[in-house]
């Protein structure tokens, strides 16, 4: 409901909103289920607290919402766990408002603010690691938290409720009807290791040192800035565990792009090749994949096979850029396979596995066919398909 706010825990506020709308972010990722920005409403005794704000465009919505709690001038605190805009957009405007508020960030994040916000010295506070803050009764203790996934990054600890204020970690794109974990079944996992695969998958060593860090905190609740509320923190963040360190899947992730089905027939003889071994083979056509369940499909992968067409001399633009998306994303992936068609001169699978290589995978195989593949190359593509197979189960 529009205006809509709700307690996470006595007396404290989520004020945020609910983009039901928004289909992309970072023009990149598609949103199916839009996406949340998550503020906290913290009022004390004697100060009161705002963690993190909301997506530009929806100031005033948010203003309305602290209004039903408190007079938006009266907040002393504006804390800013993180710069993105999603989160931090509103800040001028709260600023702006509650001409006293000091704004509560890392010395990176000042760096940020000063940049993206025009935020000048003497309205921040600058906090590391334990610091606090006492709003009269009730503290609130910062966390660096850095490169998760920006390096100005830190989390928020509200020591008397024991919540847990991460920003973007632990989150998930999901709007919908739900607030708390507790009413949405496994979606909700589905949803944030999507998440996780975009957004924080690239960054494991700092959320392997964060995990490290909360896991000494007493924590009750966990409120991200996207999604719903954990009132099972150890959901959360057993899935997390689980991602960044976990046992990988026997399984391979197929990806492919394919002009006039040829290199799809060699896709085809590969999958056969690898379900003959007993191993769990994924099919992504780029030319209509989701990229967010590609990114997802990975967080567990043993391995990708890259099904590339050569294109004007070198890899068709879909597997270029899903091969550059593999890079940035950096999943655990052990081992890949690259194989497709030509026309004339070839290129496009040599270009795809130098790319693979300069990252670190190791590509196990490679198969390049005229045109259309014969029978004698749909052959090699199921032995490729068996041995890929049979690696993976070795790993
Ligand atoms: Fe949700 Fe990194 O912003």
């Amino acid at each position: 409901m529009f205006g809509e706010i709700f307690e996470i825990a006595p007396q404290t506020y989520w004020v945020g909103i609910k983009d039901w709308n928004r289909r992309v972010f970072d023009s990149l990722i598609p949103l199916p289920n839009g996406t949340t920005y998550n503020a906290y409403l913290i009022p004390g005794k004697d100060k009161n607290a705002l963690v993190d704000t909301v997506n530009p465009g929806f100031e005033s919505d948010l203003l309305g919402k602290i209004s039903r709690v408190l007079d938006p001038s009266k907040i002393d605190y504006l804390i800013m766990n993180h710069a993105e805009p999603d989160h931090a957009g509103a800040i001028p405007t709260v600023l702006q408002i509650a001409r006293d508020a000091k704004l509560v960030l890392t010395a990176k994040g000042a760096e940020m603010a000063k940049r993206l916000y025009r935020v000048s010295d003497e309205r921040m506070l600058i906090v590391k690691e334990g610091d606090f803050l006492d709003l009269g009764g009730r503290t609130l203790r910062f966390i660096e938290a850095p490169f998760l996934h920006w390096p100005e990054t830190m989390f928020t600890y509200f020591e008397e409720e024991k919540v847990l204020f991460p920003c973007d970690f632990f989150g998930a794109h999901y709007a919908g009807p739900e607030n708390f974990d507790d009413e949405m079944g496994e979606l909700l996992i589905h949803e944030a290791k999507r998440y996780y695969a975009e957004i924080m998958m690239p960054f494991k060593p700092p959320v392997s040192r964060a995990l490290e860090k909360i896991s000494k905190i007493e924590i009750e609740i966990i409120a991200p800035s996207h999604g719903p509320i954990y009132r099972n923190p150890k959901r959360i963040v057993d899935a997390y565990a689980h991602w960044v360190g976990g046992p990988l899947e026997n399984k391979v992730v197929v990806i492919y792009a394919s002009m006039w089905k040829n290199t799809e027939k060699m896709v085809k003889a590969l999958m056969t090749g690898v379900a003959a071994k007993g191993v769990k083979a994924v099919l992504f056509d780029l030319a209509v994949a989701d990229v967010g369940n590609l990114a997802r499909e990975l967080v567990d992968a043993k391995a990708v096979a890259i099904g590339v067409p050569t294109f004007v001399g070198g890899p068709h633009p879909f597997a270029l850029y899903a091969t550059a998306l593999i890079k940035a994303l950096r999943p655990r992936l052990k081992v890949a396979v690259v194989f497709g068609t030509y026309g004339w001169g070839g290129g496009g699978v040599r270009q795809i596995k130098e790319m693979l290589e300069a990252s670190k995978f190791e590509v196990i195989s490679t198969h390049e066919a005229m045109l259309s593949p014969f029978s004698e190359d749909i052959e090699k593509m199921k032995k490729m398909g068996e041995e890929l197979a049979e690696k993976v189960k070795s790993l």
